[in-house]
């Protein structure tokens, strides 16, 4: 693809933010929209080109905001609608795109739509959630299990029947089968995107549509007691049906009402099924989440067999994307070490596809431990002591080393982790070999050499610690040298008449070094080095 024809959501970066614990401006010890205004000009410095926001609508905060009681209003915890015009209107003046979550799957159960569908079987909006007769001996009607602990119905006393859910019972599941609930979200889109938004992260989208005809799940033969309940069976009836990509181009037929909008699938799923979600025209989601490296073992091979599948299966002319983390998940520093995260940085930033960076990844935030009455999760409170608890990626964005790190100015809602007066972005924008500069040069190079964006994508070697591979448009020819261990690896890995410069060291000390076929790395080091035109790779 030629430079000039890709959408932004092709060229740009992604930074998702989790308004709670992004910048506190009320002094409630929650984030909300105003910070988030406040902490524009970091984004911006930092290069990124749109901010995802985590929910910010009307909720009871069961789930944190994945638990919607107004689709078409902000929760006061975060602001007013006007303070979301505003982030908007202030966002696109800084060339900022804005994309919100859109949970469509589910509502809150303090939602009026489900006040109502709970309020008699008659009811107008009883077809807009899913309920079913209990079973003859009053239990729920089939095995179906929710994923985040114990049986996915409710029986509601009210009208004898049960509903299904398949995250909390606070979180009711809207019936896709029912144009209705399809309309309804559909208007709940236009109203965003009438707003401003440039597009949606649309959450949990593979759960949309269950079996119609209610029948039980397969157990898991794999299954091994003390791991995560909803394990126990395969989710073969209410999970990835045929049906929910005509739910899903749905959607997509909304957002093309608008010019330059973007939808953006959350999906866990093996890669050959997650492809599936581009739509078998493209008229599915922009590209479905691709989560591989969040659980990648971090060796060469491991690495360069995942982007190789990933690259296969992709449906000509489906964009790629990578994320390193996400609010569900433990922070990639803890996982990998904070020496190899550099490394995560240039893989992240140097593959082809869609970057999503997570707030704070940039600073090498980690994993926050959190002490039993500190627990606010409520995947962690259904399903304690395995953990699971999301809490520990959540915590407060580390801004400086003043009370609760620049954050807020009273004890924030989860705990800033201890490291905070030390590692913020203070003291790492004071520090020319930090990891956030090391995102910075990267952004910036992404952004000046078209090779890292639209670019082909080559693998040259994955042996031992060394992962090498090669972008490359037209004549500009960028290798990608990654050593993933902290042994230095030196050879000829280019063939003896490859020359060309360095252009980044993940160290910040080589610029400008002549490379003629040996490629010399220190352990944990990374390399992005452009090839002279005239050599072949
Ligand atoms: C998605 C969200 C997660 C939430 C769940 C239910 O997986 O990322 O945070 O708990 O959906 O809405």
């Amino acid at each position: 693809m030629a430079g000039g024809s890709a959408n932004w959501w092709q060229t740009g970066i992604i930074y998702q933010v989790y308004p709670r614990s992004f910048q506190d401006s009320n002094h409630d010890g929650v984030g909300d929209l105003r910070g988030i205004i406040q902490r524009l000009p970091y984004l911006v410095e930092l290069g990124i080109d749109a901010i995802w926001l985590s929910p910010i609508f009307k909720s009871p905060m069961a789930d944190f905001g994945y638990d919607i009681a107004d689709y078409t209003d902000v929760d006061p915890l975060f602001g007013s609608l006007e303070d979301l015009d505003d982030l908007i209107t202030e966002a696109h003046r800084y060339q900022l795109k804005v994309i919100l979550d859109l949970v469509p799957n589910h509502t809150s159960d303090q939602h009026p739509w489900f006040v109502e569908s709970r309020a008699s079987r008659d009811n107008p909006k009883r077809e807009w959630f899913i309920w079913r007769e209990p079973a003859a001996d009053g239990k729920p009607p089939n095995n179906w299990l929710s994923e985040f602990g114990g049986s996915g119905w409710e029986f509601d006393s009210n009208t004898n029947q049960y509903y299904y859910h398949t995250f909390l019972s606070a979180q009711p599941d809207l019936n896709w089968r029912n144009p209705a609930v399809r309309n309804a979200i559909h208007e709940v889109m236009r109203f965003w995107l009438r707003r401003g938004a440039d597009g949606f992260r649309v959450d949990a989208v593979w759960y949309l549509i269950k079996d119609d005809q209610f029948r039980d799940n397969p157990l898991n033969p794999d299954f091994c007691p003390g791991g995560l309940p909803r394990d126990a069976l395969i989710p073969f009836y209410t999970a990835d049906l045929p049906e929910v990509h005509d739910a899903i181009s749905g959607m997509r037929r909304v957002i093309d009402e608008f010019p330059n909008r973007v939808l953006l699938g959350e999906i866990y799923l093996p890669i050959e099924r997650l492809v599936a979600y581009y739509g078998r025209d493209l008229e599915g989601v922009h590209f479905p989440y691709n989560f591989a490296l969040l659980t990648a073992e971090w060796k060469a091979r491991s690495l360069a067999g995942l982007i190789d599948n990933y690259e296969a299966a992709l449906p000509a002319a489906g964009w790629p994307n990578w994320v390193l983390g996400n609010h569900d998940r433990p922070r990639l520093a803890s996982r990998i070490g904070l020496d190899q995260a550099r490394i995560a940085a240039m893989l992240l930033m140097t593959l082809r596809g869609t970057p999503t960076l997570y707030y704070g990844d940039e600073i090498g935030m980690q994993q926050v431990p959190i002490m039993p009455d500190q627990v606010r999760d409520p995947f962690e409170k259904n399903v304690p002591g395995i953990g699971i608890g999301r809490d520990g990626c959540r915590p407060p964005m580390q801004w400086d080393g003043s009370k609760s790190a620049g954050f807020s100015d009273v004890d924030p809602w989860l705990p800033v982790a201890d490291n905070y007066q030390s590692e913020n972005v203070v003291t790492f924008q004071e520090d020319k070999r930090s990891l956030y500069w090391l995102y910075r040069r990267l952004i910036e190079f992404r952004r000046k050499y078209a090779a890292l964006t639209v670019g082909s994508y080559k693998p040259l070697v994955a042996r031992g610690n060394l992962l090498l591979f090669c972008r490359e448009l037209r004549d500009e020819r960028m290798l990608i040298a990654l050593n993933v261990g902290p042994e230095p690896i030196s050879g000829p890995f280019l063939g003896s008449e490859l020359s060309g410069h360095v252009l980044l060291s993940s160290f910040a000390d080589r610029e400008g070094e002549k490379v003629r076929g040996n490629i010399d790395l220190r352990g944990n080091e990374g390399l992005l080095v452009m090839v002279n035109p005239s050599d072949a790779v």
